[in-house]
């Protein structure tokens, strides 16, 4: 997840996407790059009977060390979801998108969040020179409310940029009670989360188009998402 607006849904979607693949296994991996560390913390207060998750508080070392954290990324986890902090400087971004497959960019609809995301994401693309055939892109809208004028700007905003808004989650109170357990909307008592897993689920099979088997040995990773494809060498 990748967008130093704070409070725009990062670690919302990662624990989310978290427990999806938990869920679906193999067990996926979790970078908290954020000192707040909240995916660690979401971590924490994971039940050690839900399917397991692995996390790395990447935050405990500087951003140029956490290359080295790939170290710790479990053979058999082949997802790796990277969480990453509000108000990164160019270089960290550039540090933290080298060699992902996905970078997810979630905004919520307010015309503050939308001027600041239109001026990351044109960052993104020039100053970090991101190669769009090799690290894909999306956006999430996040946190919104239907028929509302700052959505529609939200959606006119990333119509005129060719990146695909690959859902619109709404504001709900059930990303906050999953949050406050530990668990993701998936693993929440269906009839209660229906309608935000069928939203979550388009990100999912977007990222899933480049799911590719591979050995054991070889982790890919899965960020803030980025992922990683299994014939890059996994850095950060
Ligand atoms: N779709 C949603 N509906 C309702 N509440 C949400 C939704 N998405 C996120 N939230 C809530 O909004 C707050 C901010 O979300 P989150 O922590 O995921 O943002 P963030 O981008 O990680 O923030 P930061 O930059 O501070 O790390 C949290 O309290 C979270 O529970
Ligand atoms: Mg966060």
């Amino acid at each position: 997840m990748l967008n130093p607006k704070g409070g725009c849904g990062k670690t919302t979607l990662t624990t989310n996407l978290a427990s999806y693949f938990a869920l679906r296994g193999p067990m996926p991996t979790i970078m908290d790059c954020d000192p707040q560390g909240g995916s660690m913390r979401w971590l924490e207060k994971r039940h050690p009977n839900r399917p397991p998750i692995h996390g790395i508080a990447a935050y405990k070392k500087t951003m140029s060390a956490t290359r080295s954290w790939q170290q710790r990324i479990p053979m058999e986890s082949n997802r790796l979801l990277v969480d990453t902090p509000a108000a990164l400087s160019n270089p960290d971004i550039h540090e933290l998108i080298y060699d992902a497959t996905n970078v997810l960019i979630p905004v919520m609809p307010s015309p503050i969040d939308i001027r600041y995301a239109a001026r990351f994401i044109a960052d993104l693309l020039l100053v970090s020179q991101l190669d769009r055939r090799e690290c894909h892109v999306g956006i999430v809208a996040s946190r919104t409310r239907q028929n509302t004028r700052s959505l529609r700007q939200l959606m006119r905003f990333v119509n005129s940029l060719r990146i695909p808004v690959l859902t619109i989650l709404r504001d709900s109170q059930n990303y906050v009670h999953a949050a406050g357990q530990g668990i993701g909307i998936y693993e929440m008592p269906h009839h209660k989360v229906k309608r935000d897993i069928e939203d979550l689920a388009r990100v999912v099979s977007w990222l899933n188009r480049w799911e590719v088997q591979q050995p054991q040995s070889e982790a890919t990773a899965e960020t803030g998402t980025f992922v990683r494809p299994p014939h890059r060498p996994m850095q950060f």
